[in-house]
């Protein structure tokens, strides 16, 4: 699979509903939201009143990534806010597999998000709860960061972990996604790139996204 999730931490906060009808409009397949606490990353960005608004402008499932510290208090916030796809950092959750079961109980899909210093082995007794898991990149709080070319390998120790335990699961991958890395992502086994300067810093971003897709 080959689908786009454009991150909105680099669009123009001023002209939020904007940035998503361009979207909308765009051959991407999901919205890409970080919330940020400024405890578990150096970065504060915004929390469900900000994502109860994106929800109201988008038309494509809002894939929302926690980089907060105890996620699972938040999941009920996260579903009333909006989001379809809410991943947790493996970092962040004492009880992993409650908070996965307490995400799907809630309706929507789930997702486990490894820092680049946590080792995909890691996953081997929770990967066959998750929709999708998410490869960090970098080192996760920041837009505009470089890509480590570590992930490569990661992605596909975790395609054969995926293929092994759990085939429905996708692989997502976020930070310093841009269009000379995606089609090398994509050929190791992502199915989900995540890309926010690559998109919203491009003077086309419809033409940027359409490019990262192929
Ligand atoms: C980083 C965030 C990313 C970020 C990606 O902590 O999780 O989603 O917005 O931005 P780029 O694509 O600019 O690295
Ligand atoms: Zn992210």
């Amino acid at each position: 699979m080959k689908l786009i999730s454009p991150s909105l931490l680099s669009a123009d906060f001023g002209n939020l509903q904007r940035d998503i009808e361009m979207l909308n409009e765009s051959e991407c397949d999901w919205l890409h939201v970080d919330v940020m606490d400024g405890v578990f990353v150096p970065n504060i960005s915004f929390g469900q009143p900000v994502v109860k608004h994106i929800k109201r402008h988008a038309r494509k499932p809002l894939d929302v990534h926690l980089m907060i510290v105890d996620p699972g208090r938040y999941v009920n916030d996260f579903k009333e806010a909006g989001a379809d796809i809410l991943t947790v950092h493996y970092e962040a959750c004492t009880h992993l597999d409650r908070t996965l079961h307490a995400i799907k109980d809630a309706g929507m899909k789930c997702g486990v998000v490894l820092n680049p210093g946590t080792a995909v082995s890691l996953l081997e007794d929770t990967v066959q709860l998750c929709d999708v898991v998410l490869l960090m990149s970098v080192n996760p709080g920041f837009g505009g960061q470089k890509f480590i070319e570590n992930t490569y390998n990661k992605v596909k120790q975790l395609r054969a972990l995926c293929d092994r335990k759990a085939p429905q699961c996708l692989i997502e991958v976020d930070g310093g996604v841009n269009t000379t890395n995606a089609p090398l992502l994509f050929a190791a086994g992502a199915d989900v790139l995540v890309a926010g300067n690559a998109v919203f810093k491009s003077e086309n971003p419809l033409e940027t996204i359409k490019l990262l897709k192929q």
